[in-house]
Order: structure tokens, then sequence, then C-alpha cells
């Protein structure tokens, strides 16, 4: 590998890109509920965090809904990958929908080891965003035995005895920064600590964000493609941004805009809740803009082992 500057002008796609392992089988779920069931399929809430899978998903058929009680008595519900709080499934169950879960494996391995260690006696610390579904939904496996986290300052002001038996568990909706000073509070704070989920934790956002660590080092500008308002492409452009690149986000295929790329001669793409007919409206575009020849910066792969299927929990509920 070189990190020279390139003089011909050279787009570098970052793999891994774009959606996760866990968005990838989730959508495969609900297209396949599509084929069996038509029309009458509903998703609960997005399915990934990618308005154009919702969109790629609506023109096959499938009708998006925020809660299970939208969705008419007996008709098939899809649960989305970021996984839903026992009541939810109750409801869902009363009404007799008939549920599709496409709930992450990793997603679903965490809800068990919250309702676990909570029935143990620990109190959860939650470390992430608490607007995240993922979040709301572990909450709702031990609703008064879970404290969600999102600051050191929330640290600091837990009303909660050092000694008291706790565990914590992160998720991936803060910067790693962020995170690890959050944790580092938590360990200082407390003393009787159990960390959940060290041996089954995501790669997916780490192996993007060291992809596009790659990509900040070797290009003059980074792209980063995905929707605005998710917190992994921000996270990706703030990780670009503190590698010293010029990044950008492009929120669809067409978007690069050509001032961007004044005096540039490597551009890096990456991405994130996105699919990949995006990054190739991306890529069409800078060809239009000279960018005509494109490889693939593996760096990131050879970093982190790829995730072992073997190890995953075992699914609640058989695919469609
Ligand atoms: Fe995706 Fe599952 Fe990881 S949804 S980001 S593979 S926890």
């Amino acid at each position: 590998r070189t990190t020279r500057r390139r003089s011909t002008p050279t787009v570098t796609l970052a793999e891994p890109r774009g959606l996760c392992w866990g968005a990838e089988r989730a959508v495969r779920f609900v297209e396949r509920a599509l084929d069996l069931h038509g029309s009458t399929v509903y998703v609960r809430r997005e399915i990934a965090h990618s308005g154009e899978l919702v969109r790629h998903l609506e023109r096959l058929g499938a009708r998006f809904v925020d809660s299970e009680r939208e969705i008419p008595d007996g008709a098939v519900c899809v649960f989305s990958v970021h996984g839903v709080s026992p009541a939810v499934r109750a409801e869902a169950e009363r009404r007799s929908l008939r549920v599709i879960d496409a709930t992450c494996p990793l997603v679903a391995g965490l809800h068990q080891q919250v309702s676990q260690v909570a029935a143990a006696g620990r109190t959860v610390l939650l470390i992430g965003d608490a607007e995240h579904e993922e979040l709301q939904g572990l909450r709702g496996e031990a609703p008064n035995r879970t404290v969600v986290v999102t600051s050191v300052a929330d640290v600091a002001d837990l009303a909660i005895p050092v000694d008291t038996p706790l565990a914590y568990l992160t998720q991936t909706t803060l910067s790693q920064d962020q995170t690890a000073e959050i944790v580092e509070a938590v360990r200082a704070r407390f003393t009787d600590l159990v960390a959940l989920a060290t041996d089954s934790v995501c790669q997916a956002s780490q192996q993007r964000e060291n992809g596009v660590k790659s990509l900040s080092s070797r290009c003059d500008v980074v792209l980063v493609v995905g929707p605005a308002d998710s917190t992994e492409t921000a996270r990706l452009l703030e990780v670009a941004g503190h590698a010293g690149a010029r990044a950008h986000l492009v929120p669809e295929g067409d978007q690069v805009r050509a001032d961007w790329l004044t005096g540039a001669t490597s551009v890096g793409v990456t991405s994130a809740d996105t699919p990949d007919s995006v990054v190739d409206e991306v890529l069409d575009q800078l060809d239009e803009l000279g960018f005509k020849h494109v490889w693939v910066d593996r760096t990131a792969l050879a970093d982190i082992p790829p995730l072992d299927p073997g190890r995953l929990p075992a699914q609640s509920s058989p695919a469609p």
C-alpha cells in the first residue's frame, strides 16, 4: 500500500462501508416477507436507519408505521433491526400480529444479557443516546433497573451508592472517545461493575471508522455517503475531520459539489446506513468530474477479524 498522493485523479473506496451485516439481513427478511405476503406487510419503524432503504422497501409494497398499535389485528409485522421491548412484543401478541423479528442477533443478545443481570439484582447503565430505538428497547427489558447515561456529567449525577451491583453496556450512537470517557468515569466511581457483551460487541462501526481513518491518511478529500440524520455518518465525518481530512457529507447520490474537489487529486469515499446503489451514483458523478480511477482500500478489514456468525446468539424467531 502507498500513502503517497496520486497525481491521476483517483477515487479510493473504503471497505467495509454501507449497511452493516445486521441491516442487510433485516432487509432480506422484509423482501422475503413481501414475496410471501404481498402488500399486507407492515414494518415497525425504519428497518435500519436509512431513508433510502425505506423508500426501496416502500416501492416493493412495505408499509412503515411508528407503532405496532397502527397495524391491523392479525397482519404481518416486521420488527426492525434495533429490537423492541417486551411490552411491544406483548402488544403484538395481544393483537395477534404475525411477527417477523428482524432484530439484529447481536442486539437480541444484549437484550438477553440485560434481562439476566437485572434479574440477578444488578442495575444496568446503558451508555448511549436515550432517544435511540435500540436503547429504548433495551430499557424495556428492565425499566426499573436500567439507567441511561449519555455523558460524563450524567455519571457524576447518578444517585447510586458506589458499591451498588452494576452492569454497563455501550451502544454505538456516541463517538468512541465519548464512550471511552464515560466508561472511565463509571469505572472510577463504582466498585461492583460488570461489563456486558464484551465478546459479542459489533465490529461494524469500528471497521468503518478504521476505514475512514485510512482514507483520511491517503486522500485530499473524504466523502461520507449516507443520511444526514444518521449517527453513523456523523461519526465518520467527525473521525475524518479529526484525522485532518476535508470531509463532506453526501446525503444523496447526485450531491457532490465540484468546488469540494478543487485542487484534489485523490477522493476517498465511504458510507454508512445506505445501500451501495447510492454510492454507485456518487461514483458516477465523480467519474463525470474527472475521477475515473477507482480502487478499494481494505486496510480496515485487515485490522479486525470479520464477524464470526458462529458466535452469534440464537435467533428468537425463524426467518420468514
Ligand atoms: Fe449492525 Fe447489528 Fe452491528 S445492526 S451495527 S451488525 S449490532
